[in-house]
């Protein structure tokens, strides 16, 4: 297997052709958050938290779509680094439901996680927010997408793990949100899957979320 040698927080190091530089900081003991991407589907590069400082390159690079090259000098943890990702974070909390003392994903979201590591607490902007009311349409999955951040998993989920494209995007910009496909057949494991996928609480399985103030309508969920 061909071996690509690089740089990586100053230290020399090697990869294999074909290998992310994701793949190769997380081979190294070096832990780059990421929110878009997760193991076992194909990248989106879409939420940028992943990014790294290349030498040489313009712009920081999305370490889990953007390949290694021979004599890369990649810093993970850079100060330009930590800013960027503090912005993308800061950003994303300024468009999220602040209910997270009663949140069902608790302190199993990543959103919250990323965020208490980087030490960003309350987001200094402020703007238009989404507030859609519960969708709970589906047989299996309650779906709130007041905190649905975009990470496109649960598309993936679905298409890759699942094999049917149930969610999609609907509208474009602002407007941008998941939608689900009234024509395809879906099932407890496509659900699964999907739930697994969401790093935030925007999906829950029927039956296990709680309700919360804002949702004031009872959600009363056939469990
Ligand atoms: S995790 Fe890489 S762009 Fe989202």
């Amino acid at each position: 297997m061909d071996k690509i040698n690089v740089i990586l927080n100053g230290s020399p190091v090697s990869g294999t052709k074909g290998m992310t530089i994701l793949q190769l900081a997380k081979e190294n003991g070096i832990d780059i958050p990421t929110l878009c991407y997760m193991e076992g589907l194909s990248p989106t590069g879409s939420c940028r938290m992943c990014v790294v400082e290349v030498k040489n390159s313009r712009t920081l690079v999305a370490s889990c779509h953007t390949p290694i090259q021979p004599d890369m000098d990649i810093q993970t943890h850079s100060p330009k680094v930590l800013k960027a990702r503090r912005v993308i974070i800061e950003l994303l909390l300024a468009n999220h439901s602040d209910n997270c003392l009663m949140c069902d994903k608790a302190n199993l979201c990543e959103l919250r996680k990323i965020a208490a590591d980087l030490d960003v607490g309350l987001t200094r902007y402020s703007g238009q927010r989404h507030f859609y009311p519960i969708d709970d349409e589906n047989p299996y999955l309650v779906r709130d997408l007041s905190k649905c951040i975009l990470c496109r998993r649960c598309i993936k989920a679905s298409r890759e793990k699942g094999k049917v494209s149930y969610f999609g995007i609907g509208s474009r910009g602002f407007e941008s949100n998941i939608v689900s496909s009234p024509d395809q057949e879906i099932n407890e494991i496509i659900c699964e899957v999907c739930l697994d996928a969401c790093p935030v609480g925007a999906l829950s399985k029927k039956g296990e979320i709680l309700p919360t103030k804002r949702n004031r309508k009872p959600l009363y969920i056939k469990g």
